[in-house]
């Protein structure tokens, strides 16, 4: 019988990691880029040493007890981690590890794309062009927002709230954040930004960019009563988690033109779009590609790979999620 570890991937991933992994253990990948059936994946969890997971596998009691007493390890191929339900993690004695800071400033550079995208209409002009229709320039047409010299509002002033500030500084713009907890005077000095609750950041700022995690507190934070306390003229990014604004709310501001625009990564019910955001014009969409760059997705899965086998080695993984269950 081979004493190799026995680790699961639940979707392809780049060949770096791949090859790290294969080189000390006996790797399962499920192939089928759709993601693994709920049910199949109980049946090929079990038995394993480490399973490398995405941020479409929900990690819960019934998926640790699928597992057996081998897991040691759940390394999640994603910064967010609010598919994994970590005091089970903690109670099963399994550690449960995540993919921060590979990917902040490809997720950053995403969110001031669509920032720029929704607010230039740059969606709306390809949009025409493929028409084939005839057009001319003309002083009215597909009039945008200015984004330089306006007020940036960040939601959640973690490391990638704070790397788009950064971007926000070099357009010139005002950064303002909220933030559930305190932050450092340092980074606050080194940002540039000024703290608001969130309502007054709303009422404020041209652009909200939302960086928050998924908890119970932040689902459907930005609903129907906060984009009624955004200006007309502001722009929505998301590309953090989708459940974070009500879709069918944010559709009626967007309709009503209670704001200008919105950009999104991320979905409420991934990888469902709300289908009255695919009929409006005022909405850039992408499929979830925040942190999709070669270099970066290299970088995600070799950190989840040295997860997997500090965990394998009874060392502490680089980013542990809970300590507590060493
Ligand atoms: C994450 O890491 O949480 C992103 O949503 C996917 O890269």
């Amino acid at each position: 019988m081979s004493e190799r570890p026995n680790v699961l991937v639940t979707r392809p991933i780049m060949d770096a990691p791949l090859a790290a992994l294969r080189a000390r253990c006996d790797v399962t990948v499920h192939e089928n880029v759709s993601g693994i059936p709920r049910e199949e994946l109980l049946e090929v969890v079990a038995g394993r040493d480490a399973v490398i997971t995405m941020l479409t596998e929900r990690v819960d009691g019934e998926f640790l007890s699928a597992a057996g007493p081998s897991l040691k390890v759940v390394a999640n191929h994603a910064v967010g981690f609010d598919n994994i339900d970590v005091p089970a993690c903690t109670a099963a004695g399994v550690l449960a590890t995540n993919t921060p800071d590979v990917l902040t400033e490809t997720t950053a550079d995403t969110a001031f794309a669509l920032l720029l995208a929704a607010s230039r209409r740059l969606g709306e002009g390809e949009r025409l062009l493929r028409t084939r229709r005839p057009w001319i320039w003309g002083p009215l047409m597909l009039l945008g927002q200015d984004v330089h010299h306006k007020t940036l509002g960040i939601v959640g002033f973690g490391r990638i709230g704070r790397a788009v500030a950064r971007r926000g500084r070099g357009f010139g713009m005002r950064i303002l954040y909220s933030n559930r907890g305190p932050i450092s005077p340092e980074a606050e000095a080194e940002s540039g930004a000024e703290r608001r609750e969130l309502p007054e950041l709303l009422e404020e700022a041209d652009f909200v960019s939302i960086h928050t995690n998924l908890t119970p507190d932040t689902r459907h934070l930005f609903d129907a009563a906060a984009f009624a306390r955004m200006k007309r003229t502001a722009v929505l990014v998301n590309t953090s988690r989708g459940p974070v604004v009500d879709e069918a709310a944010l559709a009626d501001a967007l309709e009503n033109g209670e704001i200008f625009a919105a950009g999104l990564d991320v979905f409420e019910r991934e990888p469902q779009v709300e289908p009255r955001l695919l009929a409006l014009e005022n909405v850039v969409m992408i499929p979830h590609l925040g942190s999709a760059t070669v270099d970066t997705r290299d970088a995600m899965g070799l950190l989840a790979v040295e997860n997997v086998f500090a965990a394998l080695d009874r060392r502490r993984p680089p980013t542990l999620l809970n300590p507590e269950a060493l």
